[in-house]
C-alpha cells in the first residue's frame, strides 16, 4: 500500500512537471505570436542584456518622431500654457505652438505681438516651434505631418467642448489623435481671458503670466 503510494505520487509528480513545460512552452510561442502580430515590447526580464540591446535597436529603427500640434488663440500666453507646453516637451519630439489668427473679432493682442511674446516665453525649449495657422486645424495638422494635437484640461468645463472638438477632428482625419493634459494644480483657474479682464481692471497678475507679458499688459491696459 505504502508502495503504490508512492509510485502514485512519482507518476503525478512526472505528470504536473511535463505539464509545465508544456504550458511553459505554449505560453512562450503564443507570447513570440503576439509580439510578431502586434510589435508589442517584450518582457525581458528573464533574458541577457544583449537581447535587450537587439530590442533598442529594433524599437529605434521602428520609432517615428512624433510632432505634436498645441493650438489655440494665447491672447496672451499665460503660465498655464507653458506648463503644458513644458510637459509636452517631455513627451513629444517636437511641439509646434499654433497661434490662431484671427480667432476672435477684437483681439487684445495682435497675431504678430502673440506670437513674438510665445517664442519669448518658450526659446528655452528647443523643440518647441511658435508657428501661425488660420482655418481648419486638421488641415494643418496635415499640412505639418503631425501625429498629435495636443490639448489642455483644466476642469470640467473644458471637458465638453473639447471632447467635441476632438471627435470632430478624429471624424474630418483619423489619423490625428488628440491627446489632452492636465497642469499644475495651481494652474487649473488660470486662462488668457481672466487674465486680460484683471489687468483691464487693474488688478495684479504677477505669477499669472511671464515677466515680459506682464510688462506688455500693464502697458496695454493703460492705453
Ligand atoms: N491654465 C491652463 N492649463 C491648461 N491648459 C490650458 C490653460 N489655459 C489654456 N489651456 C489650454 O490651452 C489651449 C489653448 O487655449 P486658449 O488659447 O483658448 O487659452 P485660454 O486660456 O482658454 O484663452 P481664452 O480665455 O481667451 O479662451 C486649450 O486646450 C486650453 O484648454
Ligand atoms: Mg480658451
Amino acid at each position: 500500500m505504502l508502495r503504490f503510494g508512492l509510485k502514485l505520487r512519482l507518476i503525478w509528480s512526472h505528470m504536473s512537471k511535463a505539464c509545465h513545460r508544456i504550458a511553459a512552452s505554449a505560453a512562450e510561442q503564443s507570447s513570440i505570436e503576439v509580439e510578431r502580430e502586434t510589435g508589442a515590447t517584450r518582457d525581458f526580464s528573464q533574458r541577457g542584456t544583449n537581447d535587450r540591446i537587439e530590442w533598442r535597436a529594433d524599437a529605434l529603427a521602428t520609432m517615428k518622431t512624433a510632432l505634436a500640434i498645441y493650438p489655440g488663440s494665447f491672447d496672451p500666453v499665460t503660465n498655464g500654457h507653458l506648463d503644458l507646453i513644458e510637459r509636452g516637451t517631455k513627451i513629444f519630439d517636437r511641439l509646434v505652438v499654433a497661434v490662431l489668427r484671427n480667432s476672435e473679432k477684437d483681439p487684445m493682442f495682435t497675431t504678430a505681438e502673440r506670437v513674438e511674446m510665445l517664442r519669448e516665453a518658450t526659446k528655452q525649449w528647443e523643440n518647441v516651434e511658435v508657428d501661425v495657422f488660420d482655418g481648419l486645424l486638421v488641415q494643418y495638422a496635415r499640412q505639418r505631418k503631425a501625429q498629435v494635437i495636443l490639448r489642455g484640461i483644466r476642469a470640467i468645463s473644458d471637458y465638453e467642448y473639447e471632447l467635441q472638438m476632438a471627435l470632430m477632428n478624429r471624424k474630418l482625419e483619423p489619423h490625428i489623435e488628440t491627446v489632452f493634459m492636465m497642469p499644475a494644480e495651481a494652474y487649473s483657474y488660470l486662462s488668457s481671458r481672466l487674465v486680460r479682464e484683471i489687468s483691464n481692471l487693474g488688478g495684479t497678475i504677477s505669477g499669472l503670466v511671464p515677466p515680459t507679458v506682464e510688462a506688455r499688459l500693464k502697458s496695454k491696459s493703460q492705453k
